[in-house]
């Protein structure tokens, strides 16, 4: 219920519109209202007394009443939608911003596809849940009170033998109620599954394609999809059950009605028309109360997917500004990494008391064996992630004491993948600084040796990427990633194995582009292979979390260690 009244907060800004909404709906409903009442005076005046006047009355008047009816019920059906969209609108925006937001840990650990089916399933279980359901509670409701206020003017023992049955009603609503909700939380649960499922393996379809799994990905596709039936079905046999449950018990309340009003009516007590117009209005009554229980149903359902965005919302955003940060200066490139630990999980350590102090516009080298935490280093300066312990400074200024968009703003970054997005080569490479020039991004793309290749694209600098960059070769892509952060031109540059997907022949054009890049530049490179750093300043051997040798190139080669053992390892065979 907490969270159904935090909702409410997103209908807030649109209260003005609710408040024509609902004059709206109960003008509607109460011209629904009035129909009873005319039977009742066909019955008594028209046929009891032949009244002629009264014929004419009713004739003009319904006419008029549907007239007035109709009007309302398109501003209703108009107004109540377009607050519930409204909404619907609102949250996943919340929700988008949300996810920019959320620390690199939460994408660690959360598949693509459950992070998109809160922004498509869960938003749109609400959406339904608003649009169609608020329009029909109100309406319902309406017509609930009026019928009720209705009856008691008519009869008011016999409205309270009716009533009798209430209590039952809201009873069996409560009991299905949990029951409807849990089914409901599995039912989107199994929709993030299925969705998670559909993401990872339309987007692998090149590892599913060479593997031949095509029948593999099907079967496991056909189960999710299955016990995604099964639970939506557990919903469905409840809701089913709700509905006839609550009609039963309408049907007893009929029974009274014609048993205790029939006797009124031999007796005198009431008029005929009075009887016909009250049992109107009590299966009026039942109509609400069946839709109402429904409504009830997908409210419940609806409910879990609004807890499961409002857990969403409500997780902590860990890698976050403190209150006093202040913006980076303009940096001049020293790093200083002092005695820092780290750990993903709070249960290994990546990172172990790792320090090292690098000078501006030098280049640093990291190597050493895969899992020996060189990403982990690389992952840390542009403050994906907080150390553990320890510090590390720019400039002198601690990360933890700058805001991270100044500090990102100033560090590149060449990853091992570059991701294009589906948009042109311009659009692309324009990513790094949004505003630079065509002129500017055409620059960027020469000194990155992608100037050529973009001009022999059937378009040029507007061809359209497909999607994630398929259509273009690994050292193309590499190159408009060079070209991106040559456009961003940052004081600290992080290359994590730049080259190493790439072919001897590309890797060297890639290379020649990375060399320019990191004139000037504080630069930290990751390397498997050595020939890409024999230039460096310093190369740093990493080994289970811990710095083991440190020194240029020549130095670790007369020090006979790990890395002179890497080098003839690799270059024996030369
Ligand atoms: N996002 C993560 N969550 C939890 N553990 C992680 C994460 N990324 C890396 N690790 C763990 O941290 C350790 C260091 O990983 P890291 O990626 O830094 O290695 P690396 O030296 O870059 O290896 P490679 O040469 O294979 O890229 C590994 O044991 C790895 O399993
Ligand atoms: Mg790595």
């Amino acid at each position: 219920m907490k969270n159904y009244k935090r909702l409410l907060i997103y209908i807030k800004p649109y209260l003005g519109t609710f408040g024509l909404a609902i004059i709206c709906i109960i003008c509607a409903s109460g011209a629904n209202l009035y129909l009873p009442w005319i039977i009742k005076d066909m019955i008594d005046k028209v046929l009891a007394e032949r009244d002629m006047a009264m014929l004419n009355f009713i004739s003009v008047s319904i006419v008029v009443v549907f007239a007035f009816r109709g009007f309302f019920y398109y501003w209703q059906s108009y107004l109540v939608s377009y607050i519930g969209q409204r909404v619907v609108v609102d949250v996943r925006e919340v929700m988008f911003k949300k996810f920019q937001r959320m620390p690199m840990a939460y994408f660690d650990k959360h598949q693509t596809g459950e992070t998109m089916s809160y922004l498509t399933n869960d938003v749109g279980a609400i959406q339904s849940a608003l649009v169609d359901n608020l329009i029909e509670m109100f309406t319902e409701g309406a017509i609930l009170i009026g019928s009720i206020a209705m009856m008691f003017y008519l009869d008011w023992k016999l409205t309270l033998l009716t009533l009798i049955t209430v209590p039952l009603v809201a009873w069996a609503m409560r009991i299905f109620g949990k029951k409807i909700k849990s089914t409901g939380t599995v039912i989107q649960e199994k929709l993030a599954d299925i969705t998670s499922l559909l993401q990872e393996s339309i987007s692998s379809i090149r590892v599913v394609k060479s593997f031949v799994r095509e029948s593999y990905e099907i079967d496991r596709f056909k189960v999710e999809n299955e016990l995604n039936f099964k639970a939506t079905m557990d919903n469905v046999r409840l809701t089913s059950l709700l509905t006839p449950t609550v009609e039963f018990l309408a049907a007893v309340a009929v029974t009274l009605i014609v048993w205790f009003g029939g006797y009124e009516v031999v007796n005198g007590i009431m008029s005929a028309g009075a009887l016909v117009a009250f049992l109107t209005y009590a299966v009026n009554l039942a109509n609400p109360v069946k839709r109402l229980s429904r409504i009830y149903g997908r409210l419940q359902k609806a409910m879990a997917a609004i807890d499961r965005i409002f857990t969403v919302l409500d997780l902590p955003e860990t890698v976050n500004d403190k209150p006093n940060a202040i913006d980076l200066p303009k940096v001049v490139g020293s790093v200083t990494v002092e005695n820092v630990t780290f750990s993903y999980d709070g249960i290994h350590n990546a990172l172990e008391n790792v320090s090292f102090e690098v000078k501006p516009g030098q280049m640093i080298a990291f190597v050493g064996p895969s899992g020996a935490g060189k990403s982990t280093i690389a992952n840390l300066i542009p403050r994906f992630y907080d150390v553990t312990e320890g510090a590390i400074k720019i400039d002198g200024n601690d990360l933890r004491d700058v805001t991270v968009n100044s500090l990102r703003e100033q560090i590149g970054i060449v990853p091992q993948e570059t991701l294009l997005f589906s948009t042109t080569v311009m659009e692309n490479i324009r990513y790094g600084r949004l505003d630079a020039t065509d002129e500017e991004v055409i620059a960027a793309a020469k000194s990155a040796n992608a100037d050529k290749f973009i001009r022999d694209l059937p378009e040029g600098y507007q061809t359209q990427i497909g999607e994630r960059g398929l259509n273009l070769s690994g050292g193309q892509r590499q190159r408009m990633a060079i070209a991106r952060a040559m456009l961003k031109n940052p004081q600290i540059l992080i290359l994590d194995e730049a080259t190493s997907a790439l072919d001897t022949e590309s890797e060297k054009i890639v290379q020649a582009a990375l060399d320019d890049l990191m004139v000037g530049r504080t630069s930290f490179v990751i390397a498997h292979r050595l020939s890409t750093i024999f230039a460096a300043d310093k190369i740093f051997v990493i080994d289970k979390g811990r710095i083991c040798e440190s020194g240029t190139h020549k130095e670790l080669l007369e020090l006979g260690g790990v890395y002179s053992n890497l080098y003839n390892i690799q270059f024996s065979s030369l």
